[in-house]
């Protein structure tokens, strides 16, 4: 199995890998297929995203997305974080090998997760924001082709 330099990067060195004291929203998601848990802190500031820190029990894989779409979504609005796809996120580690899609999937869904969280603590139905949260890879959102 070949791993860009990228997801070795980001497996080698995580970035914001931790948790937050006092987060505005929590989000954990496990993934059917393997088992892994995610989970994701984020705290939010006027409706921008000013931390966000993750733990998994996952595979080098899910930690590379992990760190790769904590970079992305940090310092931008819930909205935009909300259209961050885990397809941007494989592009943005130069992709995964097809067997290993599945686990950029728990990012996704943990950002969503946080989010929703978050929302819920204001007392906002999350549902119109963020929608469905899949509890794991469907095989359609991840546009993975292994057989689920
Ligand atoms: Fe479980 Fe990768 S094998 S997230």
């Amino acid at each position: 199995m070949i791993y860009s330099e990228k997801v070795m990067d980001h497996f080698a060195n995580p970035r914001n890998v931790g948790e937050i004291e006092n987060a505005d929203g929590i989000g954990e998601v496990g993934n059917a297929k393997c088992g892994d848990i995610m989970k994701m802190y984020i705290k939010v500031d006027n409706g921008i995203i000013t931390d966000v820190k993750f733990k998994t029990f996952g595979c080098g894989a899910a930690i590379a997305t992990s760190s790769i779409a904590t970079e992305m979504i940090m310092g931008k609005s819930i909205e935009e974080a909300l259209k961050l796809t885990n397809k941007a996120v494989v592009e943005a580690l130069d992709g995964l090998p097809p067997a290993k899609l599945h686990c950029s999937v728990l990012a996704e869904e943990a950002m969503k997760a946080a989010i929703s969280d978050y929302y819920k603590r204001q007392g906002i139905d999350p549902a119109p924001f963020v929608g469905e949260i899949t509890p794991h890879c469907d095989g359609e959102t991840c546009g993975c082709d292994v057989n689920h």
